[in-house]
């Protein structure tokens, strides 16, 4: 497979480049792999929607807040979902138009609101007190009408995928405006027809784990319910539905499965009416355009056996792989072997725990896992690991965050890297930790 030789290219590059001597741990990601995901998403839905039907596929910044990268995708397209100021603060660092931000916090101060409406940025309102903030904000936006779009977001309670905690459109979910609850419903329609800057509803039915039917689910009801406000208020009200991300990631193989043709073809079937012009769409994919094209490559750096267990301590562990560690059911991570030159290790399969730097015994990446006998010295990759992992970094034991180095590889198989994030330095360790109050 293309995405596997270049991976191993890229390992033996790092180390011939010397990017491991001076940091045990480095992160690597796939240029020509993100922007043919890119591609995907936005031929999968070309392929469905009719012509002229205007869609803004926005790369949720969670799965991987990082400036080159959020660049790199607007460079394919994209815009870009926030759900923090910080997130905001990256997105408008990388240049992307107010225009292409989606802001989708689900605690918005009075004080951010105000500046995305200043800034033109789509605001997607959790609730109703936060529509009844946005009511004031509105009247008292200098100029008239505000130039945001403004929509809500719905909990379609549709119900949940395998991984409880990513499943956001359960009955009891914290997220939107709760549709099924009695009442719910009426109340909902009402606030809609009674302001009209309203004009888009927004679901995102849950992440990782989450089947194509339950998502397809969710966005038939989200469908439904504009159809409903819009033929209560006898024209187009609402003209916009921004149907979330979640396409699942397959952990097991390099194989990209299941793929954006088949996400668009399950919600051509359940809702056909979705892309026939009348509403524009906006999507916010997140790990299925990252996850597989992140991989952390990390020394082993001793070997020894405990109670008839062998392990490999490594420098890979909790500060990178925080759910794998905590939940290793629910995120099994592959463990790849190089020797230290970067080529692949080959070798009868031997048991052993794969063990992180952290001072805890849980910090595990695996146990009995069977890879060939690693020694040190040895390379460890974890392959997947592009979105919410090593860009979701964990700070315990005052472990640094890890450079993160994009790459590319010529015909001739030659590859660059292009730094996108410095390692956290030992200055910038201190200073975080208060070391420079000087009190
Ligand atoms: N839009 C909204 C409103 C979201 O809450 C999310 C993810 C997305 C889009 C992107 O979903 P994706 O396409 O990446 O599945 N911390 C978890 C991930 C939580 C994702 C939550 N929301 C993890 O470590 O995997």
């Amino acid at each position: 497979q293309d995405a596997a030789r270049r991976r191993d290219r890229a390992v033996r590059a790092a180390v011939a480049q010397g990017l491991l001597d001076s940091e045990p741990l480095v992160c690597l990601l796939d240029t020509a792999g993100i922007r043919a995901s890119a591609a995907a998403l936005t031929a999968a839905f070309d392929a469905v929607t009719a012509p002229g039907t205007p869609v803004l596929h926005a790369f949720a910044a969670k799965a991987a807040p990082l400036v080159p990268v959020l660049r790199l995708l607007a460079g394919c397209g994209l815009g870009c979902e926030v759900a923090s100021p910080g997130e905001l603060a990256l997105a408008r660092a990388a240049g992307i138009p107010a225009a292409r931000i989606v802001l989708d916090s689900p605690a918005k101060t009075a004080g951010e609101l105000r500046e995305a409406l200043a800034l033109g940025i789509t605001v997607n309102a959790d609730n109703h007190q936060e529509l009844e903030r946005l009511d004031a904000l509105v009247a008292a936006a200098p100029g008239g009408p505000v130039r945001s779009p403004v929509g809500v977001r719905v909990n379609p309670q549709t119900g949940a995928g395998s991984i409880d905690a990513l499943s956001t459109a359960t009955a009891t979910a914290k997220f939107g405006i709760a549709l099924r609850d009695p009442g719910a419903r009426e109340r909902l329609v009402r606030a809609c027809l009674d302001r009209p800057w309203l004009t888009r509803l927004h679901a995102h039915s849950g992440s990782q784990g989450l089947p194509l039917p339950l998502i397809a689910e969710g966005v038939r009801e989200l469908h439904a319910l504009a159809e409903e406000i819009n033929a209560a208020a006898g024209h187009r009200r609402i003209d916009t539905l921004d149907i979330g991300g979640g396409l699942p990631v397959n952990f097991a193989s390099d194989e990209h499965t299941p793929t954006y043709a088949e996400y668009a073809g399950a919600l051509r079937e359940a809702v056909p009416a979705l892309f026939d012009g009348s509403y524009g769409l906006v999507t916010e994919f997140g790990r299925s355009l990252l996850a597989k094209h992140g991989t952390v490559l990390a020394r082993v750096e001793y070997t020894k056996t405990a109670g008839g267990r062998r392990i490999a301590l490594t420098h890979a562990g909790v500060q990178v792989a925080t759910r794998t560690v905590y939940a290793p059911a629910a995120w099994p991570l592959r463990i790849l072997a190089y020797d230290a030159k970067g080529t692949p290790k080959t070798g009868p399969p031997v048991a052993q725990d794969v063990a992180g730097p952290a001072c805890f015994a849980g910090d595990l990446l695996a146990t009995a896992r069977e890879l060939p006998e690693l020694a040190p010295g040895d390379l460890v990759a974890l392959p997947d690991t592009g979105a919410y992992f090593f860009t979701a970094h964990y700070g315990y034991n005052s472990l640094p965050r890890p450079s993160v180095h994009g790459f590319t590889a010529d015909a001739a198989g030659t590859v660059r890297f292009a730094l996108a994030r410095p390692a956290q330095t030992e200055a910038e360790l201190v200073a975080e930790a208060g070391g420079d109050r000087g009190d």
